[in-house]
This record gives structure tokens, sequence and C-alpha cells, in this order.
């Protein structure tokens, strides 16, 4: 059974892909991230005429979340139109890493529900993160 928690996310993210503007792959995704607060913070792919700077539906998410002023996620939402789940990209594996531990828990979710559940970990094992910066990571230098 999916947990209310879950389909609220889904529903974000849902708004959110119907918003994404796709006019090059027409392929639409929405993202919805649960930080540690509670809060939702839904983004969608914003493609580019300049294809190389399209701009992923997490990393929207991501962004919304920090001008929020959270900064840990909890349990992300992808959603998708396609028949294959949409996982996240490498680039968007690695922006997850920056505010989330390899227990992260994705959905992976089309239009008919969820289609798969992972983790960062298994998405991204032996991710380098804050950490692999060691006295150099975060807090060290710049606010
Ligand atoms: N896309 C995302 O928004 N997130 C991902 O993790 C995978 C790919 C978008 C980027 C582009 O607009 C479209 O999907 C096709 O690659």
């Amino acid at each position: 059974m999916t947990s209310p928690g879950v389909d609220a996310m889904r529903e974000l993210a849902r708004r959110a892909l119907t918003n994404a503007h796709a006019p090059y792959s027409r392929f639409r995704v929405g993202a919805c991230l649960r930080a540690e607060s509670g809060r939702l913070y839904a983004g969608c792919n914003v493609e580019n005429a300049s294809y190389g700077i399209t701009q992923c539906a997490e990393g929207g998410a991501i962004g919304a979340m920090i001008a929020a002023g959270d900064g840990r996620i909890v349990e992300a939402v992808i959603a998708s139109e396609g028949a294959e789940p949409c996982p996240p990209c490498g680039r968007c594996r690695q922006q997850l890493a920056e505010f989330a531990g390899p227990e992260l828990r994705v959905h992976l979710c089309g239009p008919e529900g969820i289609r798969v559940t992972t983790t960062l970990g298994e998405l991204f094992p032996l991710a380098f993160g804050p950490r692999t910066l060691g006295p150099s990571g975060p807090g060290a230098g710049a606010p």
C-alpha cells in the first residue's frame, strides 16, 4: 500500500509535469522532494533551444528547496509518462547526493502510480559527495 504522503508527492510531481517546457524532446518530467522539515518541493524539466542547458525536473525542485531554506531531502518522486520508469539521470543523481544519503527513497512513477521504488544508494553507489572532500568539505570556507 502507498502511504498518503507519497500520494501527495505524486500529485505535485504530476502537476509540475503538466507545466514542463519540453518542446524539443516532448518528454515531460515532474519531480517532488520531501525535505526533512516535511515541506514538499516540485519541479519540472525546462528545455532550451540551446539543448545542452536544459534543466531537469529534479534540479528545479532542488533549487526551490534551497531557496525556501530547506537543505535535506528525505523522499523523492520522479514522474514521467512513457512506458518506462524515468530514473534520474547521472547529473541528477549527483545533485541529489549533495542533499541526501544513500538511504533516500526514490519513487519512479507513471500516470497509474508508483512503478519502482529504489534508493539513492542503489541508483548511485560509491557516490562522490560532500563527505569525500573531508576537511575541505561543507563549512570549510564559503558561507
Ligand atoms: N529529464 C529530467 O527532467 N530528469 C531526468 O532525470 C532525466 C531527463 C528531462 C531532460 C529532458 O528535458 C528530457 O527529460 C529528455 O531527456
